[in-house]
């Protein structure tokens, strides 16, 4: 998005990225989850969290119902307004992650262009993590009744049902949510975290 402001000047940090990821022994990232509503992004995102936190990870979770209660409780689900708020998330998760955390995103985020934008906020340390569950499997977890209600028509707009979702052509790591237990999508995803991120 083209900047608006006039007369701003970027300013540099004293603290070299090195001496976070030092203190932190992890390089920053964001882990951009996407897939469909009930895929597991919410379930394996927290998870998750609280697993590299306890040993030792500077981490956070940035969710998409919480986020649409603060940053983004002007926007709606229309398309313009998703990719408004994927661009927001996509520019907190990269503060987050130049101050050294690992980031985990878990947006449904459906469209493919948002979440490239997404990843150029922070290309160095993003990955995008396809949490591959189908729509037949999802709308029988139907975690929160939602796919019924979009069903009957109660919700305009619902990825999968009534809006589309585009899911990655070339994500840098799928766990396939659909077939797998959540113990072993974790396993797959902490192996990836600390294969990737942890400093040898
Ligand atoms: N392998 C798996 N990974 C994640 N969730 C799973 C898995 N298998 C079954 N589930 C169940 O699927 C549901 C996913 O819901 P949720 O995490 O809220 O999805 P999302 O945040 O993607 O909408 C949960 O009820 C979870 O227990
Ligand atoms: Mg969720």
């Amino acid at each position: 998005m083209a900047v608006k402001s006039t007369n701003i000047t970027e300013v540099a940090h004293r603290i070299d990225i090195q001496a976070r990821w030092q203190a932190n022994g992890h390089r920053g990232a964001v882990l951009w989850f996407t897939g469909l509503s009930g895929a597991g992004k919410t379930t394996l995102a927290l998870e998750l969290e609280n697993r590299l936190f306890n040993k030792g990870f500077n981490v956070y979770v940035l969710d998409g119902d919480n986020v649409r209660h603060g940053l983004s409780s002007d926007l709606g689900f229309s398309h313009s307004d998703r990719t408004e708020n994927i661009r927001r998330i996509g520019e907190v998760a990269a503060l987050f992650a130049d101050a050294g955390a690992i980031v985990i995103t878990a947006f449904i985020s459906p469209y493919q262009s948002d979440r490239e934008q997404a990843r150029q906020a922070y290309p160095e340390g993003f990955r995008e993590i396809f949490i591959d569950a189908d729509l037949e499997v999802c709308e029988r977890r139907d975690p929160k009744g939602l796919y019924e209600k979009a069903r009957k028509g109660e919700i305009p707009d619902f990825t999968g049902i009534s809006a589309p979702y585009e899911a990655p052509s070339n994500p840098d790591l799928t766990v396939d949510s659909g077939d797998l237990t959540v113990d072993e999508s974790l396993q797959i995803l902490m192996d990836y975290v600390e294969e990737t991120f942890v400093l040898k």
